[in-house]
């Protein structure tokens, strides 16, 4: 399905979306609209509860008056808060009715909008990007689907006075829903598809895109001491990887990186404390926070962003098997520290543990962000709607919960403290890697925290958010590539040099 701009004019067919301000506010397409068809739009919301609200929306058929087949309106809320956001959400939902709809065309008009916080432009962009969001399926294997289940939308026009204004903001933006749609893809593929070696093969396929990448074997990984990240591997048929993503686009290549740090469990079966059988088949998705880092850094070298940024995954299967490690196994990390290893389903930790210290032995960077899909306990605590941050720096924590704001990927603070390490304290290594079923997401970070340096350290637990269970504004069913548009955001507000977004 293909979005493009163009200059203002009501079109002669398929559906119409139009916005309307919360309290029935007709913005001047609508009032042209509700012109030409006698009021038809007046009535319609007449007998219905659509006020112009955020997410709200209504579907017009064929009004008398006009030649096309439908008018949606959709809800734009205030005018002082339609923020990027906010536009994306009337995308996301205007994107929803259309496919739910018999047309091939539709057409969106953008208006000037008075006391809007945005430029026109700027909300067309971001209109475009929430669309796109929300129109993205993953239906490869669906080889039998019937054509009246398939959405038959083909071609989206975004009507806009400035289409160049609009098409220079769109750039970028729609360059990251390309990395949100390779992290959703890596998501939503199953355990027999997507296995540490061919997770690196994909990732190394951005290389096009300017990335070096490196891929490092298991025999590499114990010639470096990894035997923490390997031991989670090592009842898996599949070789583990460690791959490493470098984007030094700074003027200064020499400046200390951001690092990305990522979870990739391929498959989490749980090992030899195995998990349960319901609900198993969700563990196709424990390799998100590794489909975060390669998309963030898709996306940085795609705009060529003045920054430096190195991306660190540890990928692999976690198995039962004969090889398998088991509960009561001491492996010694590759910073030196030894864990005992009480339950193998806690493997994240230990892949983490290994990642972050190869992250920060080789590239010393000025702050490190880890993403993983690490406990249960976040999902208890928090649900779909936030995911979980741990940081060691308050500015740090600020930035990245502001850029989540912006961009609708919410996360809330969780705490750090000495009383909950207490609770990881081995009798017989460094540490354990399971504390009691009490603040099982903090002692994981506190976990963590262990294998981290001195400098600025932020944990992200997107178990809660890596997978959307319903069809959702912009995030459609499936894997959601949560993350990887607020890593973006933060790099790009904080860390990129100036002048950089085309
Ligand atoms: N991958 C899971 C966590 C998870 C749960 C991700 C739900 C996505 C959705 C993780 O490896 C795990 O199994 N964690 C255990 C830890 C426990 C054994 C201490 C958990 O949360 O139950
Ligand atoms: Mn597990
Ligand atoms: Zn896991």
């Amino acid at each position: 399905m293909k979005i493009t701009f163009a200059k203002p004019a009501l079109p002669e067919e398929g559906a119409v979306v139009v916005g309307v301000l919360e309290g029935r506010i007709l913005t001047p397409s609508a009032a042209e609209i509700e012109t030409r068809t006698f009021g038809a739009l007046t009535r319609a919301m007449g007998v219905s509860r659509f006020e112009g609200k955020k997410e709200q929306s209504l579907v017009l058929l064929a009004p008398h008056g006009l030649p096309i087949a439908r008018v949606v309106l959709v809800g734009l809320g205030k005018a002082e808060g339609l923020d990027r956001r906010t536009c994306e959400i009337f995308g996301g939902v205007a994107m929803g009715q259309l496919l739910a709809a018999s047309d091939t065309h539709a057409t969106v008009m953008v208006d000037d909008i008075a006391d809007a916080p945005l430029t026109t432009a700027d909300r067309a962009a971001h209109i475009a990007c929430g669309a796109r969001l929300r129109a993205w399926r993953f239906d490869k294997y669906c080889t039998k689907e019937k054509p009246e289940d398939k959405p038959v939308l083909k071609k989206v026009q975004i009507m806009i006075k400035d289409v160049a204004a609009a098409r220079k903001v769109f750039d970028p933006l729609d360059k990251t829903v390309d990395a949100v749609f390779m992290t959703r893809t890596l998501g939503n593929e199953p355990a027999n598809v997507i296995y540490p070696e061919s997770f690196a093969a994909e990732a190394g396929k951005l290389t096009e895109f300017g990335l070096e990448v490196e891929i490092l074997g298991e025999k590499q990984m114990r010639k470096l001491g990894l035997n923490a990240l390997l031991a989670v591997g090592q009842g898996s048929a599949r070789e583990s990887q460690l791959v490493v993503l470098r984007w030094f686009g700074a003027t200064d290549r020499t400046a200390r990186p951001i690092a990305l740090v990522g979870k990739g469990v391929t498959f989490d079966s749980g090992g030899i404390s195995i998990k349960p059988s319901a609900g198993m088949e969700d563990m196709k998705y424990d390799m998100s926070g590794a489909g975060v880092v390669v998309g963030v850094l898709r996306t940085l070298a795609a705009r060529k962003a003045k920054v430096n940024v190195v991306g660190v995954v540890g990928m692999v299967e976690n198995m039962p098997s004969g090889t398998a490690q088991r509960p009561g196994d001491i492996v010694t990390s590759a910073s030196g520290q030894t864990i005992e290893v009480l339950n193998t389903d806690a493997e994240g930790r230990l892949v983490l543990a290994d990642a972050l210290w190869y992250a920060q032995e080789h590239f010393q960077p000025a702050l490190v962000i880890d993403l993983a899909t690490l406990t249960g306990a976040i999902v208890v605590a928090l649900g779909a709607y936030h995911a979980g941050l741990f940081a060691t720096d308050d500015v740090l924590a600020e930035r990245l919960t502001a850029a989540g704001e912006t961009v609708g990927e919410r996360l809330w603070r969780m705490p750090l403290a000495d009383d909950y390490d207490k609770l990881i304290k081995s009798d017989t290594a460094d540490m354990k890697n399971v504390g009691n079923r009490e603040a099982g997401s903090i002692t994981a970070a506190q976990f963590l925290k262990r294998f981290v340096g001195e400098g600025p350290w932020a944990h992200i637990d997107i178990a809660g958010v890596s997978w959307s269970t319903q069809d959702m504004p912009t995030v459609p069913k499936g894997a959601s590539g949560f993350g990887v548009r607020l890593l973006e955001r933060f790099i790009a507000e904080h860390y990129e040099e100036k002048g950089t977004e085309s």
